[in-house]
């Protein structure tokens, strides 16, 4: 039996116990497969960061895929960004990161060499992924050391609502960090994180790859912490702590308060 979603615009809750029943009944109904929203994981975040963007009063928002390669995720994630856009009006854009010529350079053991070689998941073809994609998802080439900067005007417009970080290397999700280095007015006040490279191979470590940007990052901002959500039963989840946040600090109040739970 498939899922039908009720419709309900995302200004018309009228209390935080109402957008929990919505998300609880959607997400349940990802969870049993019900309702299709593309990957699992990518979903799931997703609708916590939407929840989260409701209960903050926040009506545009931003999702990323850093690392796009052959396209499967981002198409994934506009899968589920067009079921939130259309059942609650919620605005959201869907951005893309990659450069279309794979792996950059592997350097040094940090970039696990014994796993990726430069030119490894190559975009097959650019131009044939924007044409499948949705009016409001974007596909950005280029080396995300370069391209990420320019991410810096969307959000100054949406916040920051969810982030998949896939491009394998250290050094290339450094760079993909330069975009959360902004002011505090960029994100939710904790954002939604899905991280693709861990645990799944045997050499993968936390002086490595993705694990040790992450702890690095932790170790150079007190008020920005990546911090590890388990109990959410999401693959790879992470939350980005935004302790600077106006709503984290006690400066604004959000519209209900943010007790997400039970997905
Ligand atoms: C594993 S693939 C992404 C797969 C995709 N997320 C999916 O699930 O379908 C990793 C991608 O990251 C890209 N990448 C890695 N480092 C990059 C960098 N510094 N700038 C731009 N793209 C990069 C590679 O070109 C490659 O396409």
């Amino acid at each position: 039996m498939s899922f039908t979603a009720t419709r309900r615009h995302w200004k018309d809750f009228g209390s935080h116990l109402e957008v929990r029943k919505h998300f609880l009944e959607i997400t349940r109904a990802v969870r049993s497969s019900t309702l299709d929203l593309g990957r699992t994981h990518y979903a799931l975040a997703l609708a916590i960061g939407v929840w989260e963007a409701i209960c903050c009063g926040y009506g545009e928002i931003a999702a990323v895929e850093m690392g796009v390669a052959s396209g499967n995720g981002l198409l994934s994630l506009c899968k589920a960004a067009h079921f939130f856009r259309e059942s609650m009006g919620i605005d959201i854009r869907v951005y893309g990161f990659d450069n279309a010529t794979g792996l950059p350079t592997v350097d040094g053991y940090r970039d696990h060499p014994e796993l990726w070689e430069q030119g490894d998941f190559l975009m097959p073809d650019p131009e044939r992924l924007r044409r499948k994609l949705p009016p409001f998802a974007e596909l950005i080439i280029g080396d995300i050391a370069d391209t990420v900067a320019s991410f810096q005007t969307t959000l100054r417009e949406r916040k920051l609502a969810f982030a998949a970080i896939d491009v394998d290397l250290y050094s290339s999700t450094l760079a993909c960090f330069q975009m959360l280095e902004w002011a505090p007015e960029c994100y939710l006040p904790v954002v939604p994180f899905y991280f693709d490279d861990m645990e799944e191979f045997f050499p993968y470590n936390e002086w490595c790859g993705e694990e040790l940007a992450i702890r690095e990052f932790n170790d150079a901002h007190p008020r920005r912490k990546f911090q590890r959500h388990p109990r959410y039963n999401i693959r790879h989840f992470f939350g980005l702590h935004i302790l600077d946040h106006k709503m984290r600090t006690g400066e604004e109040r959000p519209l209900f308060p943010l007790r997400i739970s039970g997905i």
